[in-house]
């Protein structure tokens, strides 16, 4: 008989929480199902033959480098280039403000390593990414949501006032996942004025910022205060997501921090998929590729669009974002998207259910669907599908 670990398991162990999107997920594994689970980049927007390219150069310039460790804050020539791209944009910002994670994943969990004690409070969007509520949980903090038009000084003086002001705000401004909102110029502001009055931190988690189809991108809410605003950043999203590479972009002494818990967790990341990403960008490869992908995702976004009109029955309501890799989808009050997905999954479609995105327990009526990822083909016949499945849970 296998040991009893829960003797063992320490109170942090205890208060994870397995991702209800890795399990969903494993149910839609089967070929036959189209999924519009995961939050997957298209593959054919990996530069697969520039980077055979890169590999072979630099395994022939530097072959000893690059299969050596590296150091935890990561590739010189990489961090340079992250800050370029930030200086572009006008942010004063340099290598010191700069270290190479796991990519995002891995920083959440740092960020909630250094900052949160047993029951210290965060504050992050209803709905919210599941994986930035799971770290937060892994070390036992507790997740309070905000709507995205709720007043931010009326939560968090409730908190306080309670004794449970927030350690941090978690915010993902542009094309947020699940919803697909981007914070307005206003919002932002609302968000660090109140950061300030009550003096919290705001971790700005931003994969998605620069995949915008159309209208005006917003300033980061890092560049409105970088004192006391953490970014997040990575390539999962524009380029390849597996080379796990992401970045923090914080003051020095924050770094200093995150630096101090990384080498702790895996002393640093993969020198190799750091110098290979460095060779891209100065090649300036990079811009060119997103281009590509963005119009490659906009197009899917309005096929998406396009097919759910087509196909979904009167009463269900989704978001059409500027940007990102989901679509938000209501159902009418009082349907479950659970039992949606046991009829989708027989009629071989696949998505998130949106509960598990709200840290109150709320949302059973909504779903999310990711567009980057399967081809046009298999979108229209998908979504076809879902809307057969959702008929039949609204005729019930
Ligand atoms: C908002 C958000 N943050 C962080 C991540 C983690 O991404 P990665 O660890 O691949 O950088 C994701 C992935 O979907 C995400 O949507």
């Amino acid at each position: 008989m296998a040991l009893d670990l829960t003797p063992f398991l320490s109170n942090n162990a205890k208060s994870m929480r397995r991702s209800a999107i890795r399990d969903l997920l494993n149910v839609a594994n089967k070929p036959e199902i189209i999924s519009f689970g995961g939050g997957f980049p298209n593959v054919l927007t990996f530069p697969v033959d520039d980077l055979k390219q890169i590999m072979a150069e630099l395994m022939d310039e530097m072959p000893g480098k690059l299969l050596q460790y590296g150091s935890t804050e990561g590739s010189v020539a990489l961090r340079k280039q992250i800050a370029k791209r930030y200086q572009k944009d006008g942010v004063n910002v340099g290598i010191e403000n700069i270290i190479i994670t796991t990519a995002s994943q891995q920083a959440l969990d740092l960020l909630s390593r250094v900052f949160l004690n047993p029951g210290d409070t965060v504050l992050c969007g209803l709905p919210s990414y599941l994986g930035a509520l799971q770290a937060f949980w892994s070390y036992q903090g507790m997740p309070i949501g905000i709507k995205h038009d709720e007043e931010a000084e009326a939560v968090v003086s409730a908190l306080c006032a309670i004794g449970k002001k927030p350690k941090f705000i978690y915010a993902i401004p542009d094309f947020q996942n699940p919803s697909g909102v981007t914070m307005s110029l206003e919002r932002r502001k609302e968000i660090l004025a109140v950061a300030k009055k009550y003096d919290i931190l705001v971790i700005e988690d931003s994969p998605y910022k620069e995949i915008r189809f159309e209208g005006e991108s917003q300033p980061t809410m890092y560049s409105l205060d970088p004192e006391r605003v953490i970014l997040l950043g990575t390539f999962s999203k524009t380029f390849v997501p597996g080379f796990r590479l992401g970045w923090v972009l914080a003051s020095p002494e924050v770094i200093d921090r995150i630096n101090v818990a990384k080498q702790s967790a895996d002393l640093c990341t993969p020198i190799f998929s750091q110098e290979v990403a460095a060779r891209y960008m100065e090649k300036d490869l990079y811009d060119k590729n997103l281009a590509k992908t963005i119009d490659m995702y906009r197009q899917k976004r309005d096929l998406m669009h396009e097919c759910l009109t087509k196909y979904m029955p009167e009463g269900v309501t989704w978001t059409r974002p500027e940007g990102g890799l989901f679509l938000f989808v209501t159902l009418p009050e009082g349907y479950d998207s659970k039992e949606l997905f046991e009829i989708a999954i027989k009629e071989n479609v696949a998505f998130v259910i949106g509960e598990v995105f709200y840290c109150n327990g709320k949302g059973q009526n909504t779903f999310r669907l990711n567009f980057s990822y399967v081809s046009d083909e298999d979108m229209i016949e998908g979504v076809k599908r879902l809307g057969k499945a959702t008929a039949q849970l609204l005729s019930k």
